[in-house]
């Protein structure tokens, strides 16, 4: 069975993350979710254990089951990692090296193709500094889907919206191919 690590950052979209993991469980995937703490503001760990099946991975420093660090286990295990939503700050922690928590430490220790959907403000999206991240991360091979024009959580429309679940499914399948 493959194995899709679901990253979810402090974003208003992060309840968009239930209905990709009922999507990947459908289809056979196993799924485990870690979320950054200012996920925790949006979406509950009980909820997303309840879809997955799996416990939360959210402290770095939780004892270990066996004897590999939790990241490195993780890392090793997945198939494939999901950001979604991907919030501008975690963008801009892996676009620069920096890893300080669980989810961008298993990014930078895994080998598996990592996809990364952005939701934002539009004015955050559009700022050279995030466009500057997301150039970087593009060009040694990471994944982005979207983001899309939409509702904002300003209430405005404009670009910065999360892209829809079948497109991620739409990608993932066709990385895990
Ligand atoms: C109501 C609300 C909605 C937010 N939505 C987003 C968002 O969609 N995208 C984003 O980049 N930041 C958003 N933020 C700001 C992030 O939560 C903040 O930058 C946080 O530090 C991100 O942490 P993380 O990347 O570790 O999850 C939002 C904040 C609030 C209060």
């Amino acid at each position: 069975m493959k194995h899709v690590i679901i990253g979810i950052t402090g974003s208003i979209a992060a309840y968009k993350a239930c209905d990709l993991i009922t999507l990947y469980r459908k289809n056979g995937l196993e799924v485990t979710c870690i979320m950054t703490e200012e996920a925790r503001h949006f979406i509950t760990p009980l909820t997303l254990e309840t879809l997955t099946g799996n416990k939360v991975a959210e402290d770095m420093f939780a004892l270990p089951e066996n004897r590999s660090p939790q990241h490195i286990a993780l890392a090793e295990k997945t198939d494939l990692v999901v950001i979604y939503p991907a919030s501008a700050n975690v963008i801009g922690k892996l676009a620069h090296g920096l890893c300080d928590d669980l989810l961008t430490c298993v990014i930078f220790a895994t080998h598996a193709p990592v996809l990364i959907a952005p939701a934002m403000n539009a004015n955050m999206f559009t700022h050279a500094v995030v466009q500057q991240n997301i150039a970087a991360l593009k060009k040694i091979g990471y994944i982005f889907i979207g983001p899309i024009k939409g509702r904002l959580a300003s209430g405005r429309h404009g670009i910065g919206h999360v892209a829809e679940v079948p497109d991620l499914w739409r990608a993932s399948q066709r990385v895990l191919s």
